[in-house]
């Protein structure tokens, strides 16, 4: 089956996704940085959190697969560069990396990924990140896997995310050298700022974009039908099952 890619843009983005960043300021807490300190933000997306590290004094270079997304970021003048996080090109030149709600997109693999990120960093250095874990957005996707299934597609196939547990993940970076200080799922049911609809937009075209456009519409309603009962409330407020993989991982000095 041919994959379908996530055509990413800024302001769709901002608009059903805002609060990705917002929340994922726990995670630059964890990484802790000091200002002077050079931090690479992999999957920089629109640059918000990227701004943020920038405020807090730091040098930071931000990287994303997303040319909509680098431009956006770039349009707040920061250093964001087009770069897929599957082949970092930075050598021993970072303090710190964080990366917020990007790397279960990068799923074809992990264990590069995490090498690349290595060889940023200064021996020491430190990788703080979030990602959605195992268990992941588990509603939706079982909804977006029904909905294509009834539709005669492999609808497994098509899921483009990498929600790994704990284990499994802690093995990734011990793989690259790394000691893994801390590794946690954390369930965050996560209010939407606009509907299911939006975020199906913004996230799920892996999926439904697989579907000929005439009949996508019907089955994003079906989606939504699925969902309602577990994921809207009376007032039709939307809340997505997130759950965070949140770790804090060391190079030796
Ligand atoms: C996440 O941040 O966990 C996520 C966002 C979009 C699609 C899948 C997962």
């Amino acid at each position: 089956m041919t994959e379908v890619a996530q055509d990413w843009q800024a302001a769709r983005y901002e608009r059903h996704a805002g609060f990705v960043a917002e929340l994922g300021r726990p995670v630059v807490d964890l990484l802790a940085p000091r200002a002077g300190e050079r931090i690479l933000d992999l999957g920089c997306g629109d640059g918000a959190l990227t701004l943020r590290l920038v405020e807090l004094g730091c040098r930071v270079i931000g990287v994303d697969a997303a040319p909509d997304m680098v431009a956006r970021a770039r349009a707040r003048s920061l250093d964001a560069r087009l770069m897929d996080g599957h082949a970092l090109t930075f050598q021993r030149c970072f303090d710190g990396v964080l990366t917020n709600a990007a790397l279960h997109w990068m799923r074809r693999d992990p264990a590069a990924v995490a090498a690349g990120v290595a060889r940023a960093l200064v021996p020491g250095g430190r990788f703080a990140g979030e990602m959605g874990g195992h268990g992941n957005v588990a509603a939706i996707v079982t909804a977006l896997i029904a909905v294509l299934e009834a539709r005669g597609l492999d609808g497994a196939a098509a899921v483009p995310w990498y929600f790994p547990t704990p284990e499994e993940y802690r093995a990734v970076l011990e793989g690259a050298g790394f000691a893994v200080e801390r590794i946690e799922l954390i369930a965050r049911p996560t209010p939407l700022p606009t509907d299911l609809g939006g975020w199906l937009a913004t996230f799920a075209e892996p999926f439904l974009g697989r579907l000929p456009e005439v009949t996508r519409d019907a089955a994003r309603e079906d989606v939504l039908r699925l969902l309602r009962p577990s994921l809207c409330d009376r007032r039709g407020r939307w809340t997505a099952d997130y759950v965070r993989l949140r770790f804090l991982a060391r190079l030796p000095a």
